[in-house]
């Protein structure tokens, strides 16, 4: 594997997360966080994903809103998603609503995926997991180049002040449905785009 250049800032990227400041909440640090780990994101899941010419504008978008909601509640896959579509059919990219809503609602399965869409929804979910799991799980990356590309961000104060204390919260809230960031389905049909993986 050729480890290709690291992208350290992507226009979409940055718009969208600048048009969403308020997601974040008052604290810049874990916004700051949160910037990391999309960058982080994106670097690995293009590593993954096979050359095509929309693949890092798809990858911006997605990483940019995949955790978006998170700052609010656990159960925020829903309504990350809803952000995203408002945001596509905003700047004329509606054709990829349902593409990247399959990328943001399955970025938690544990196992492979392997329906509509696969390339870039496996490709994210991998990234994500490399980052989730500090580096330990890394299927198709090279752990020399995973460690790289998380030096490379610091997003830990997203990690630890908005995903450690919103587990935490959920768990004592809900303790009936603690990990609704894992329901895909629910995602998708609560967002409309029920049968995308079809
Ligand atoms: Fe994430």
């Amino acid at each position: 594997m050729v480890a290709p250049e690291l992208i350290r800032e992507h226009p979409l990227v940055e718009q969208i997360l600048a048009e969403h400041r308020g997601h974040g909440g008052p604290d810049e640090r874990s916004w700051q966080g949160y910037h990391a780990h999309v960058y982080r994101v994106l670097n690995l899941a293009r590593t993954l994903a096979p050359q095509s010419p929309d693949r890092d504008e798809k990858l911006a978008i997605a990483g940019a809103f995949h955790d978006l909601v998170a700052f609010r509640t656990l159960d925020y896959l829903a309504p990350s998603i809803a952000a995203q579509d408002a945001w596509l059919a905003r700047t004329g990219r509606s054709a990829w609503a349902d593409e990247l809503a399959l990328v943001v609602a399955e970025h938690h399965k544990l196992t492979p995926y392997r329906r509509a869409h696969a390339p870039l929804v496996e490709a994210f979910r991998r990234a994500d997991l490399a980052d989730l799991s500090q580096g330990l799980l890394h299927p198709g990356l090279s752990r020399a180049y995973v460690k790289a590309v998380r030096s490379a961000f610091d997003a830990g104060p997203f990690f630890a002040r908005v995903v450690a204390p919103g587990l935490a919260r959920r768990i004592v809230r809900h303790p009936r449905d603690p990990l609704p960031l894992m329901r895909a389905r629910r995602a998708l049909t609560r967002s409309g785009h029920e049968g995308a993986d079809g």
